[in-house]
């Protein structure tokens, strides 16, 4: 059985991270395998920057926002010779499988790693909720708080001054963050990759809520990476009865303490990553389906179409 384990962040922090390497390490020290945090993801896996983590390491973190091992980007790790660097500094410490918390571009270093014969479990930490062998990642829950506990103080203060409130949330091309918070929201407007951003149809409809609807504030949510904001509240200025103000709400999206429904799904990924490299299992990916936690091939999990979303979508249009 296995014996020594590491643990890794990569990509874009997520809350719910520090509950996840929680997780691993204690449920992999009460199987008796000893645990290595690889600092700054896959930049601290091939420079070596690794230390062992025990059960007090990882005490006090659960309610932590980003992650105590520190993320990265390192594009070099798509190159083999990276890759084997990497292993190397593993096989030199006798760390014989890994479980890498991040999002898609981390699942593909993973999906490397396995093929080269280092076992990997890739679990599901990014904030956009857009990996598809998922119905939830960790963080996404936390970061939907956040915009909702802002897009509902801007509420507040458009209604007073007749104002649309125009929002920018992250996702990076993934329409879950503004969907799911303009349904939480009541937003007026939501604008997606999915849905496609129509400048004059959307300035025409807010006329309309204006006009026709009598509404006193309207509220616009938009994906990042779609439109300049600030550009497009300027025109709702001259050309509706509202005068347009725009809030990007960037990073903040990614910090804070984690709800406590995504440290218990990190706890429960954490596990599940533990139990199937103990029974001899990489190169797969944990999810929650339906509220079960499932494993699936790391390859297939990057095929899998991304969900457009449609009855959600729907039933956004029919409340607004
Ligand atoms: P995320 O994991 O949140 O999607 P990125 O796409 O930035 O974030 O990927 C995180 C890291 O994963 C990259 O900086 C790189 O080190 C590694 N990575 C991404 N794509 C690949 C790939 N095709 N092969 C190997 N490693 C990759
Ligand atoms: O993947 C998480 C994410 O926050 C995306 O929503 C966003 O597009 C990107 O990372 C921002 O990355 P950076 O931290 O490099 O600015």
């Amino acid at each position: 059985m296995v014996k020594r384990i590491g643990v890794l962040t990569s990509g874009g922090d997520a809350p719910g991270m520090n509950a996840a390497i929680r997780a691993v390490v204690r449920v992999a020290n009460s199987a008796n395998i000893e645990v290595y945090g690889i600092y700054d993801g896959y930049r601290g896996l091939v420079e070596g920057y690794i230390e062992p983590l025990t059960r007090s390491d990882v005490s006090d973190i659960l309610d932590r926002g980003g992650t105590i091992l520190g993320s990265a980007r390192l594009p070099e790790f798509k190159d083999e010779k990276v890759q084997k660097a990497g292993i190397h500094q593993l096989k030199k410490r006798g760390i014989e499988a890994l479980v890498v918390i991040g999002g898609d571009g981390s699942y593909r270093g993973a999906l490397a790693l396995s093929q080269a014969g280092i076992n990997c479990i890739g679990l599901p930490g990014t904030i956009d909720n857009d990996i598809s062998s998922t119905d939830f990642t960790i963080g996404f829950d936390t970061a939907l708080h956040t915009v909702v506990e802002a897009v509902d103080k801007l509420r507040d203060t458009s209604s007073s001054h007749h104002r649309c409130s125009v929002v920018e949330v992250m996702g990076n091309r993934c329409g879950d963050l503004a969907l799911w918070a303009g349904i939480a929201c009541g937003a007026e407007i939501v604008v997606t990759a999915q849905t496609g951003f129509e400048e004059t149809e959307v300035l025409e409809r807010l006329k309309e809520f204006d006009v026709v609807k009598k509404k006193r504030h309207a509220i616009v949510i938009i994906s990042e990476k779609i439109t300049d904001v600030d550009a497009f509240a300027k025109k709702v200025s001259l050309n509706t009865g509202f005068s347009g103000r725009a809030t990007v709400l960037g990073h903040v999206q990614r910090g804070g303490s984690p709800t406590p429904q995504d440290r218990v799904l990190a706890s429960r990924m954490g596990e599940k990553a533990v139990d199937l490299l103990i029974q001899g299992i990489g190169g797969q990916c944990v999810g929650i389906k339906d509220n079960q936690i499932i494993s699936v091939p790391i390859e297939e999990a990057l095929d899998i179409p991304r969900s457009s979303r449609k009855k959600l979508q729907q039933l956004f249009d029919r409340l607004v």
